[in-house]
């Protein structure tokens, strides 16, 4: 007797395996995709994963769809572990009807999710998907909503990420833009709001999916994904490696793991890092794998607003946010884009527990009316908003420029800092020289015999007298002015102490952070 209902729950379950059928999974493999099964053995701990409602099917009729049902309905859920750490997973089947997402597809999802939040783990979604399902009409369309609320009410309470590995298109992409991090696959994955058919026929412009939508497009010009992974393999080496740096919900500390490098096995080639010159640049990278244990740098939006550097490392083996100006680019100037990519960064930190390391080198913020039109204002005012709110030990080091309105809001002592650092080779001062001196001897130098060199004079001057971290020493600005070869060991000594900083903002329902 329960011979037979062991060979029937053996037979479901190998049915469930089958999703779309052979064709379709060759079809699959063809295009250079894994199978929704083989993403999630492959990202896992071997043998970790433990799928749940894989018996769960559709109850539509209508376009005939009583007559075909596959079981698990078109997505893989269930939860396992990377590096032995809890983690929930769905990954969307692409041979069950094009991965397309409809109502019980929707609240399979919804379950995991609603798991993740109550046991404080994260939550990884594949995405290969044709959207909502076409024969389940606007119960595809709610199902959609409930994942939105649900990643919405996830935020900041669990991580969440998105691998694109397929087509993720219309409103679908909405679940993506709100997880906190986004990858993307080189070559087959795109993503867009309407289809290179439809911009064709509302606007005339002739698009291909790669250029409206590819992984690189994303990656360098909209900012909507942080990584680009050279092949599904790669995308998941990067997500272990992203894993490995966050904690499992904002209730837990960062894993901290054993680097073996010393806090005070230095670099002392940072020393020289700093050109003679203060117009010429250096990469601010540099600095950070100078620095950071094993000069490891994992950088998050490596490929978009250059002239900011986001990422993790490691100091005495405690996870951190790294935020920098990049001189490399665009002389480290503060633009519309950089401005999103710091604000939204130091926010994942300050929610996930992770103290910031910001490196400053910032001659003030790009000017233009490109700039200025599109909402700088309004743009540059996040990075104020979310160092200021933000409750997580916070160290700056300035390394060189330190100007204006953009020193104030990058991690300075006023914003909000616990530990300001300044090299020798700051300049710490309200505007840099040929600005300041233009404005504030203008009359003299109109009346000077060789313009030039009075303004030349005055500019040394104003540099010897202001360009130097003395003057916000003198005030408690800065808390040390140190060698770069000082810095290692202090960082790791700062955030030693800063470990049981406590610090709460007033009860509110929530901020309104200028979008
Ligand atoms: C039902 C779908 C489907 C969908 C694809 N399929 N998309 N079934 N609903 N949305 C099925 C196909 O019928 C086909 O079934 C199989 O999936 C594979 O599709 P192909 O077209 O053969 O594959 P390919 O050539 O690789 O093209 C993939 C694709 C294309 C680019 C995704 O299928 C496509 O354009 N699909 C429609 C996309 C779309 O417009 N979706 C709705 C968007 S609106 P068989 O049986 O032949 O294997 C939306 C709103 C969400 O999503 C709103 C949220 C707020």
């Amino acid at each position: 007797m329960s011979k037979e209902k062991f060979e029937r729950l053996e037979a479901m379950r190998k049915k469930a395996q089958e999703a779309g059928g052979p064709e379709r999974i060759k079809k699959q493999h063809d295009a250079g995709k894994y199978t929704a099964r083989e993403r999630i053995e492959k990202l896992l701990d071997p043998g970790s994963f433990v799928e749940i409602d894989e018996f769960v099917v559709h109850r539509e009729s209508a376009f005939g769809m009583d007559e075909q049902k596959i079981l698990g309905d078109g997505v893989i859920t269930g939860y396992g572990t990377i590096d032995g750490r809890k983690v929930f997973i769905f990954s969307q089947d692409f041979t069950v009807w094009g991965g397309s997402l409809a109502e019980m597809y929707g609240l399979k999802i919804c379950k995991i999710m609603d798991m993740a939040v109550e046991t404080g783990a994260p939550v990884i979604g594949i995405n290969d998907s044709g959207g909502a399902r076409i024969q389940e009409g606007v119960k595809s369309l709610a199902s959609y909503c409930w994942i939105f609320r649900r990643n919405t009410h996830a935020s900041g309470v669990v991580p969440q990420i998105s691998a694109i590995m397929g087509p993720c298109a219309g409103g679908a992409v909405y679940s993506p833009a709100v997880t906190d991090f986004t990858l993307m696959v080189k070559g087959t994955s795109h993503m867009f709001i309407t289809g290179p058919e439809v911009i064709k026929t509302v606007t005339g412009e002739e698009v291909t999916f790669e250029d409206l939508g590819g992984a690189m497009k994303h990656n360098t010009t909209s900012g909507v994904a942080a990584f680009a992974s050279e092949d599904e393999d790669d995308c998941f080496h990067q997500i272990r490696a992203l894993l490995s740096y966050i904690p499992s919900n904002n209730l837990s500390e960062p894993p901290r793991v054993d680097t073996g490098h010393a806090p005070e096995d230095i670099d002392e080639s940072i020393d020289e890092i700093i050109p003679d010159d203060p117009n010429k640049p250096y990469d601010m990278r540099d600095v950070v794998m100078k620095l950071a244990d094993n000069g490891e740098f994992f950088e998050v939006f490596q490929h978009w607003a250059q002239n900011m550097i986001t990422g993790f490392a490691r100091f005495d083996g405690r996870s951190v946010g790294v935020v920098g100006n990049n001189p490399a680019h665009l002389a480290g100037t503060i633009d519309i884009n950089a401005s999103d990519k710091c604000a939204r960064f130091v926010r994942f930190c300050d929610a996930f527990n992770l103290p910031v390391i910001t490196f400053m080198d910032v001659p003030g913020y790009l000017p233009g009316t490109a700039q200025e039109w599109g909402g700088i204002i309004r743009h540059g005012a996040k990075i104020l908003y979310a160092y200021a709110e933000a409750t997580v030990p916070l160290i700056t080091i300035i390394t060189r420029k330190a100007y204006g309105g953009a020193y104030d809001v990058m991690s300075s002592k006023h914003i909000g800092a616990d530990l300001v650092y300044a090299w020798p080779t700051a300049e710490v001062a309200v505007m840099g020289p040929d600005g300041a001196i233009n404005i504030i001897f203008r009359k003299e130098i109109a009346k000077a015999k060789d313009k030039e060199k009075k303004r030349a004079q005055l500019v040394k001057e104003y540099r010897e007298q202001f360009a130097n971290p003395y003057i916000a020493a003198g005030l408690g600005y800065i808390d040390k002015v140190i060698f770069p070869r000082e810095t290692r060991p202090l960082i790791c000594k700062g955030l030693d102490l800063l470990a049981s900083k406590r610090q709460s903002r007033p009860p509110k329902k929530h901020g309104n952070i200028p979008l």
